[in-house]
């Protein structure tokens, strides 16, 4: 993903030209678009079977756009803000302007949350979790079986749209789900993983079989991404 300072750098050096002769409302056009939908990485049909083309296609390409874009709109009313990152905002939602809070919350949480979503899944055999996350994993609940059910059980939990997480929490690892795009970074948490249970992740497939789909998603995770970032998160 990249920050706003990445963002605004190869907006400078892919638009120099502009940026000499700019008006103020470029700047701010330039600005507004500082937060962007990061590629999938893979193509749409890549995790078939386990989650289908069409719905990866609007998935990504309508439903997280439309978070990139709303929250971008929101934050051209708040220009202080322009220089945070995504995490930045919503580490700090509690301190954001009334104006924009509730947006960073949905629309920036949607946008953090499906970024991280789209990194976690690839169809590609792997071994697990493997090193430190492994015997974490062992010592907090016993097995990756154990895990997955705990997943399970919190995104089935979890009425109406939201995410099933496991973060670390003042350095344990924890199971949780959060509603709506609610982050874990905004309440002090580092995030791992993360399984989006909207029906829009999974009503053209799997219908209102939510357990179907989340069972599908633990099969495509990938640990080698969720080891980094534990490793990240204990740093
Ligand atoms: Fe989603």
């Amino acid at each position: 993903m990249l920050s706003r300072r990445e963002a605004l750098k190869t907006l400078a050096l892919s638009t120099g030209a502009i940026a000499l002769s700019s008006t103020a409302s470029t700047a701010q056009q330039a600005l507004g678009e500082v937060h962007k939908l990061p590629p999938l990485g893979y193509d749409y049909d890549a995790l078939e079977p386990f989650i289908d083309a069409e719905t990866m296609k609007l998935h990504h390409d309508k439903h997280h756009a439309a978070y990139v874009a709303k929250l971008n709109q929101a934050l051209e009313k708040e220009p202080t803000l322009a220089s945070r990152t995504i995490e930045e905002l919503l580490k700090n939602l509690d301190s954001a302007p009334e104006s924009v809070r509730t947006d960073i919350r949905n629309q920036g949480g949607g946008h953090y949350n499906h970024t991280l979503f789209w990194q976690l899944l690839r169809k590609k055999e792997n071994a697990g979790p493997q090193g430190d996350i492994a015997k974490a994993i062992t010592a907090t609940f016993g097995s990756l079986t154990a895990l997955e059910e705990q997943i399970q059980a919190a995104g089935l939990k979890q009425f109406g749209s939201g995410w099933a997480w496991l973060v670390l929490r003042a350095g344990k690892l924890v199971v949780e789900s959060s509603a709506n795009q609610d982050c874990p970074l905004s309440s002090g948490a580092y995030p791992l993983l993360c399984v989006d249970v909207w029906e829009h992740a999974y009503y053209l497939k799997y219908q209102n079989k939510r357990a179907d789909y989340i069972k599908a998603v633990l099969q495509i995770l990938n640990w080698d991404v969720i080891a980094d970032r534990y490793r990240q998160g204990k740093a």
